[in-house]
């Protein structure tokens, strides 16, 4: 069976970039990353996408028409599925819904708690005993939309927010391919704001 394209955006760093490549080195797996695109110039994701020889657009939010170019570009490569990681731009509700169903996020927190940036320091502030991170599909408000799997990890004594967040990213790359795994499978399944997975 032909494999699911992912269509991956990114803004920084691209270690959930990484694991869905590293993933989708097995054969066995059903989603292939088909396109990377990045706001940002710097972003190191983009020469993790060049090594993997996976084709890769720098699309910057400075430009005119933005979106319409990620639309495009999403579009011409024929990707089947967008998934955000680390992409540090709030999507408009124009295009979300374009991709509604086809468009999914990777946070680093257990949603509903902690929505939007500095999540780990605030899970500190509030004397969380556990946090970790959630996919789900993008609806208009940010860091919303149905939840699709979560991962828990402990808040450890004497963590610090670099200690907790490598705790959490290490799940991150564990979940995210999981996750993409389901959907190509077609195992996902979304009934109003609940995801039930078959
Ligand atoms: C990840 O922790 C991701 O969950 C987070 O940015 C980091 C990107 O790391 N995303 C958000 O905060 C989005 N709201 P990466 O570039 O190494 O994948």
């Amino acid at each position: 069976m032909a494999r699911l394209r992912l269509g991956v955006l990114i803004s920084g760093r691209g270690s959930n970039l990484q694991a869905l490549v590293d993933a989708a080195r097995a054969p066995d797996y059903p989603a292939e990353v088909a396109l990377v695109i990045s706001n940002e110039a710097g972003a190191a994701g983009l020469a993790r996408a060049e090594v993997a020889g996976i084709p890769a657009r720098l699309i910057s939010h400075r430009q005119p028409g933005f979106e319409a170019m990620i639309d495009a570009a999403l579009s011409d490569a024929g990707i089947g599925l967008v998934c955000l990681a680390g992409f540090m731009r709030v999507l408009s509700a124009a295009f979300v819904r374009r991709w509604h169903g086809r468009l999914i996020n990777i946070h680093p927190s257990l949603l509903p708690a902690f929505p939007g940036l500095d999540t780990h320091r605030r899970a500190l502030a509030a004397g969380a005993k556990a946090t970790g991170c959630t996919v789900h599909f993008v609806s208009d408000a940010v860091d919303a939309g149905p939840i699709i799997a979560q991962s828990e990890v402990p808040v450890l004594p004497g963590d610090d927010e670099a200690s907790l967040a490598a705790r959490v990213l290490a799940a991150e790359h564990r979940l995210y391919p999981r996750v993409v795994r389901l959907i190509a499978e077609g195992r996902v399944h979304v009934d109003g704001d609940r995801v039930e997975i078959r």
